[in-house]
């Protein structure tokens, strides 16, 4: 029932953040005009598929060389072009693209999260409705409702999701815990058991959480919000009906500001496999981090339970911290059947299963079989299930949550606060400013 709630939360969010009124018709069933001879939007030149993503090194790009693998079995007539830009969480990639589709030169697709992170662009008009297309291939049925309805904005969709992840995951060093003189089988919790667990750690002369750029800062910060706010509470940061400076905000950032002292300062300005590699090393023993992460100890042939371990952030259990990576057709794209190609194979049960195995996040598609589920890790047959039954929130630095602008904002004040230069209470007043005209 608790689910239940929060989702209709947050599929009532992503229709106001829209700014269009209109009904809630999340209902899985389109209105689009099937039947119509018009040419659709996403037919036309196919001889080549331009890709921005933000999958371009480590893990990460052998996440996409296996879904590119896939694409090239079932279209060999398509030529895929790799426009992959640096930088982890898309930092570097969405204000290329943003100056790309602003100039109407917009690659064929590119990644952006499903959920509010697209409000920009749909507002613009810089990426186009394929609602029909989720009827061509059949789409309805192969997704969850519950991942339809935070695709369906004023009953149109924009995007096709290869996947999903979750955020609120600690990964550790087992044997750094144990060093301090701490059972890492014995998960804290809530913030404060994490804390004095991270007190011991450090007096044992390790330190006990790594933290890079901004956008790893804030989604460690939305993480703490979740476990100190509660899932309710959280959902209510997006839309009014939790005040951002409110004495349980507060709370949380005084937790934040804590953790702070828990880390390695010189790691704030790298990406996030950087600062998880102290980890992997055992020079630290945690990391806050989207399940892209296992992905990354893999690659390294390290095994979970005995090099790692994992768990969800303190105070979180039984909170799925949603996003997923999607997929556009924008406006104006050179090579419509080319982003149609790209759709097809993303979506497709083989595309999802190659990509999902090796990016460490599980399908979207909910019709795998037991068999098919088999294949994947042990981490993501337990993320599949708790995907299936946990309260769902939706993630603030990976764009499910909030329009680009307002994630800008709060990765801006973050970092500020991060770098020492504003108050707890300044960094709280700007929190304020960068989320306002939520709910309105
Ligand atoms: C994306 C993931 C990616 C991560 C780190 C997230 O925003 O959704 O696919 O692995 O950033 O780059």
């Amino acid at each position: 029932m608790r689910r239940i709630v929060a989702l209709a939360g947050v599929a009532a969010l992503s229709l106001s953040l829209t700014a269009c009124g209109g009904d809630d018709n999340t209902s899985g069933t389109t209105e689009e005009g099937e039947g119509t001879s018009a040419a659709q939007p996403w037919e036309g030149d196919a001889s080549e598929v331009s890709v921005t993503t933000w999958w371009e090194a480590g893990s990460e790009k052998l996440g996409l060389e296996a879904l590119v693998e896939v694409f090239n079995e079932q279209n060999p007539d398509t030529e895929f072009v790799n426009a992959a830009l640096a930088g982890g969480g898309g930092s570097q990639a969405k204000q290329k693209l943003a100056a790309d589709l602003a100039a109407q030169n917009p690659p064929d697709t590119f990644q952006a999260h499903a959920g509010a992170e697209l409000t920009d662009y749909i507002d613009a008009a810089q990426i186009v409705d394929i609602s029909g297309l989720y009827d061509e291939l059949k789409l309805r049925d192969a997704f969850p409702d519950s991942l339809i309805d935070r695709l369906t904005v004023d009953g149109a969709i924009y995007s096709v999701p290869s996947n999903i992840h979750r955020a609120n995951v600690v990964w550790a060093n087992p044997t750094v815990i144990e060093e301090a003189g701490l059972d890492p089988a014995q998960v804290p919790a809530d913030m404060d058991a994490w804390i004095a667990d991270m007190e011991k750690i450090q007096a044992a002369g390790k330190t006990p959480l790594t933290l890079g750029m901004a956008w790893t800062q804030t989604q460690l910060l939305e993480t703490v919000l979740i476990a100190d706010l509660g899932p309710d509470a959280y959902n209510g940061l997006f839309d009014g009906s939790t005040a951002w400076d409110s004495a349980e905000v507060t709370t949380a950032l005084g937790h934040f500001e804590k953790l702070l002292t828990f880390t390695d300062s010189s790691l704030y300005s790298e990406d996030w496999e950087p600062a998880m590699q102290l980890v992997v090393d055992g020079k630290a023993a945690y990391n806050v981090m989207g399940d892209w992460a296992i992905a990354s100890f893999d690659s390294q042939d390290k095994e979970a339970g005995t090099d790692y371990v994992y768990f969800p952030v303190p105070g979180t259990d039984g909170v799925f911290d949603f996003l997923a990576d999607s997929f556009t057709l924008p406006e104006g794209a050179p090579h419509p059947g080319g982003t149609k190609a790209w759709l097809s194979t993303i979506s497709s049960k083989e595309g999802q299963i190659a990509f999902n195995k090796v990016k460490g996040s599980i399908p979207a598609r909910s019709d795998l079989s037991d068999d098919e589920k088999a294949e994947f890790s042990e981490y993501q047959q337990n993320a599949m299930e708790s995907f299936g039954q946990d309260i769902i929130v939706s993630s603030i630095a990976h764009g499910a949550a909030l329009p680009v602008k307002m994630s800008n904002a709060i990765n801006d004040a973050v970092a500020k606060f991060v770098e020492g230069g504003s108050s707890l209470e300044d960094f709280q007043a700007e929190l304020v400013d960068a989320t306002s005209g939520l709910g309105q």
